[in-house]
């Protein structure tokens, strides 16, 4: 899949994104725990890029930090004539750059590194076509600008749909608005082309016809819709996500993993689950989740930036956070909270516990209600649970603590110094009691009730 000459990449996101009424950049949005942006960045970079390139408008400095980590270049475009206007713009960032151009839009996110490398092999075919548009035929073909092109795919055309007659909205062929040209060819084409259209704005479809008026062929490259959707609007965001989903979950069960209730169960676009296990109803992935095999997630259960070890069981009504780490054969059951702490091999912390900044070792029983006190307003401070330790219910283990190997800590104590190997820690008020108290005070009571 490697591309046949060094190629650029230009990523448009310089459009207004005013049907999204929303006030963070329209290509941040998330699609599976993603920014849209960063699923195309991933994509390119399994290409191997030589240049990144992002063109934005407003919102630019909410994209400089990630266009930095990705160590792509941010280039301004002020005001927003159009598209081919935005392409025009990262002239510069390229620096004379003579290999291939990639076009994207940064919000078209789903477009696959084949489909790219598709692109680029196409436009070194022995034809030698000037430009590669990639295009789908949508069930719905809605204002996507169409592709009049014949059966060998050489485009005749392109036309805008506010531009188009009859005719040619008819054509179900659909410009998904990507394209791969030669550095070479389209920086002369784009400064060609004019704005005397229906919206006034500089295409950077018109520079097919351009090169054809060279007596150059552009071709066409198609792909399924869905590949090429576009995210105008929060409904469309919606849509893609639930598309996006659907299909993740067909993967997951082909991949062996059984989910009770599929259309219930949300990925993030990295969820990694092993084989044999079992999702239950109404489970959400969030991003950095990685399952083994044989493990069991319960209902309810909501996961993220953690690690689940063969044969554990999650659940039901369980929460990951970021930093969970459960070993072989552990459980974390309902109502339990985990954040950045490890559980050693068969560990358990059954029901209703917070759990943060902890190690708890293998074999150890955290009881129902055991609260680790790691934050004091200011700091975190880190509680360790050694092996086979046995925890008992409602205890607050006030952290900085360790609590020994084979160690019980009786229930209902607030523990606040370590605790020995094999020593038992009782640390709440002893009983006291008092025998009959409890029917003199009935029968003095009653009589003062009476009396009154
Ligand atoms: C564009 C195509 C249309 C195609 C459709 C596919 C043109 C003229 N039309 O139309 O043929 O079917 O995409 O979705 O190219 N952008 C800029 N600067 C601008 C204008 C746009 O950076 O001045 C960026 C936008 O942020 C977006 C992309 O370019 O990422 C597409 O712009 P948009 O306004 O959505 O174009 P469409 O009208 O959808
Ligand atoms: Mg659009």
């Amino acid at each position: 899949m490697t591309p046949p000459t060094p190629f650029a990449a230009v990523i448009l996101a310089a459009g207004m994104g005013t049907r999204m009424k929303s006030d963070l950049h329209k290509v941040l949005h998330p699609v599976a725990g993603r920014p849209m942006i960063e699923h195309l960045l991933a994509s390119v970079e399994r290409l191997s890029p030589a240049k990144v390139a992002v063109v934005v408008g407003s919102g630019r400095e909410q994209l400089e930090p990630l266009v930095e980590a990705h160590a792509g270049t941010l280039v301004v475009q002020e005001p927003q004539l159009g598209t081919g206007h935005a392409v025009q713009q990262a002239q510069q960032a390229l620096n004379g750059f003579a290999g291939d151009v990639l076009i994207l839009y940064g919000d078209t996110p789903l477009v696959g590194a084949e489909t790219m490398a598709r692109m680029l092999t196409r436009l070194h075919e022995p034809d030698e076509p000037a430009i590669v548009v990639l295009a789908s035929r949508p069930a719905d073909p809605r204002a996507y600008g169409r592709v009049i092109a014949d059966a060998d795919g050489t485009i005749a055309k392109m036309v805008e749909f506010k531009d188009a007659n009859a005719e040619e909205r008819g054509c179900a062929l659909c410009n998904s608005g990507l394209m791969a040209v030669r550095a070479a060819d389209l920086f002369g084409l784009l400064g060609r082309i004019g704005n005397d259209n229906a919206a006034r704005e500089y295409y950077l479809p018109d520079i097919v016809m351009l090169a054809a008026r060279d007596g150059r062929r552009s071709v066409v490259v198609e792909t399924d819709d869905w590949e090429v959707a576009g995210v105008n609007s929060r409904g469309e965001l919606a849509a893609i996500e639930s598309e996006w989903q659907r299909r993740r979950r067909e993967q997951a069960m082909v991949d062996g993993v059984t989910l009770v209730a599929p259309e219930t169960v949300w990925f993030a676009h990295d969820t990694m689950i092993g084989r044999d296990s079992v999702i239950e109803p109404n489970v959400m992935f969030g991003p950095g989740v990685t399952i083994g095999e044989r493990v069991r997630i319960r209902a309810f259960s909501h996961i993220e930036g953690a690690r689940v070890a063969d044969g554990a069981e999650i659940g039901p009504y369980a929460r990951l956070r970021p930093g969970a780490e459960i070993g072989e054969q552990a459980k974390i059951g309902n109502f339990v909270e985990v954040k950045k702490s490890r559980f050693g091999r068969g560990a358990k912390a059954n029901h209703l516990s917070y759990i943060g900044d902890a190690e708890v070792g293998a074999g150890a029983n955290v009881g129902a209600g055991t609260i680790t006190c790691n934050y004091d307003g200011f700091l975190k401070y880190p509680t360790k649970i050694g092996e086979g330790a046995f925890i008992g219910s409602n205890s607050a283990l006030v952290a900085p603590v360790v609590i020994g190997k084979g160690a019980i800590v009786a229930a209902g104590s607030v523990v606040t110094r370590d605790v020995a190997d094999d020593a038992l820690a009782l640390a709440r008020g002893s009983q006291v009691e008092k025998p009959g108290w409890a029917a003199r005070f009935r029968e003095k009571m009653a009589a003062r009730k009476k009396a009154k």
